[in-house]
């Protein structure tokens, strides 16, 4: 493909729009994390001039070194529980003046640049472990770097040499904070050549969750109750934190309009629900999950359908999964469920095996779970 645009319909920071960009093609992304879109829409966009980043941060980096003898106890105490346990009271101290800062100048195109260098150092210098997707502030670690100014300097620095690569004169990639589900969120019918996206797996990672640390630390949001309803309202049901009974209720009724979708549905949130019904109360209810995930899957591969050009390649990377050992044939499933709306399926490749992690308890036999690509065409 040597013009034309991309969409990623899941998409994330941006992987897709920066390599699509690097090699001059359009790209439209659609992401419903807004703390992730705009992430991925900085990466994205050439309005600044490297310098300018450099010297605004190393000012801002001044200010802040002498702003830290004003930052109080008091001040540090409003910080939410999850920030407060993840830094060293001296590291949070140079973090908060250090937001303060930015938040505190006279907003510009520099601001969301310096957000994201600071929100890009947090994890750099938590005292505690702070993986994907977990954050675990009771579980102390060493500070990877522990000069939180010149940790901030250095990601700027990274921006810098990133936006004097992005050419100008590049075809337009914009990423679209929406949810994939509804059609107001996509291009115009037929004007994309290709998809290339990473859907989230149904394997009970919460993307809202993951970011908590960032969000608290911002002030997005202050409580869970605020993140589920600010960050996570638009994201598809992939975790057994947001579904509900009635949400899966209401995906099996819908999904009767796709007669042999809605039978292998069925079968499998049965086939869940009976292993729950052996656990413990309170045991995850992937039950739940399991329709809402098609369903969404459903009206996102319609409304790419519409938006694809005839002759368009959709390229998705996607894992099954096991939960309860149920095999669920995730990449199968969004194949079968492609060709309803009328794409043409290519192919179904492994890429990574990963292992026999989920094993039956009455079964000696394991399931061996992999990560495929699957591709499909509007013919
Ligand atoms: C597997 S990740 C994609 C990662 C991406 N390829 C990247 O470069 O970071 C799936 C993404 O889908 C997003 N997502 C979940 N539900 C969505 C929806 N209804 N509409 C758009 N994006 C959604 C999640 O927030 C997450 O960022």
């Amino acid at each position: 493909m040597e013009e034309g645009t991309v969409i990623d319909c899941f998409a994330g920071s941006g992987v897709t729009g920066t390599a699509a960009r690097a090699v001059g093609l359009g790209f439209y992304g659609i992401e419903a994390h807004p703390m992730i879109a705009e992430l991925a829409s900085l990466k994205l966009q050439v309005d600044v001039e490297p310098d300018t980043l450099r010297q605004v941060a190393a000012e801002i980096a001044g200010t802040a070194k002498a702003r830290e003898a004003s930052v109080t106890a008091n001040d540090l105490s409003k910080e939410t529980e999850l920030v407060s346990r993840s830094f060293d009271p001296v590291v949070l101290t140079q973090l908060v003046a250090l937001r303060h800062t930015i938040v505190d100048r006279e907003p510009d195109e520099m601001s969301i640049y310096m957000k994201w260098a600071l929100l890009g150092t947090l994890r750099d210098v938590a005292t505690v472990k702070v993986g994907w997707p977990y954050q675990l502030p009771g579980k102390p670690r060493q500070a990877r770097f522990a000069d939180v100014g010149k940790r901030f300097l250095e990601r700027v620095e990274w921006m810098a040499e990133d936006v004097a690569e992005l050419a100008e004169d590049r075809p337009s990639a914009i990423v679209r904070l929406g949810d994939s589900r509804e059609a107001s969120s996509w291009p115009k019918p037929g004007t994309a050549q290709a998809s290339i996206a990473s859907p989230p797996y149904l394997n009970n990672f919460d993307y809202a969750d993951a970011t908590r640390l960032e969000a608290y630390f911002w002030g997005e949001v202050r409580s869970w109750k605020e993140l589920t309803t600010t960050i996570r309202g638009d994201m598809i049901t992939a975790s057994t934190q947001q579904s509900s009974v009635l949400e899966k209720e209401a995906a099996l009724k819908t999904l009767e309009g796709l007669p042999e979708i809605h039978e292998t549905v069925t079968e499998l949130a049965a086939a869940l629900k009976a292993e729950r019904r052996q656990r413990p109360a309170g045991a995850k209810a992937y039950d739940q999950v399991v329709p809402a995930y098609f369903l969404a899957m459903s009206q996102i591969l319609e409304n790419l359908y519409l938006s694809f050009d005839h002759g368009a390649v959709a390229v998705w990377q996607i894992g099954d999964s096991a939960p309860y050992g149920v095999f669920i044939d995730t990449p199968g499933i969004i194949g079968r469920i492609a060709e309803a709306h009328g794409f043409r399926m290519i192919s179904d490749t492994v890429i990574r095996e990963r292992g026999q992690r989920w094993r039956r308890a009455n079964s000696p036999v394991g399931v061996t779970l992999a990560e495929r690509v699957i591709c499909f065409r509007k013919d």
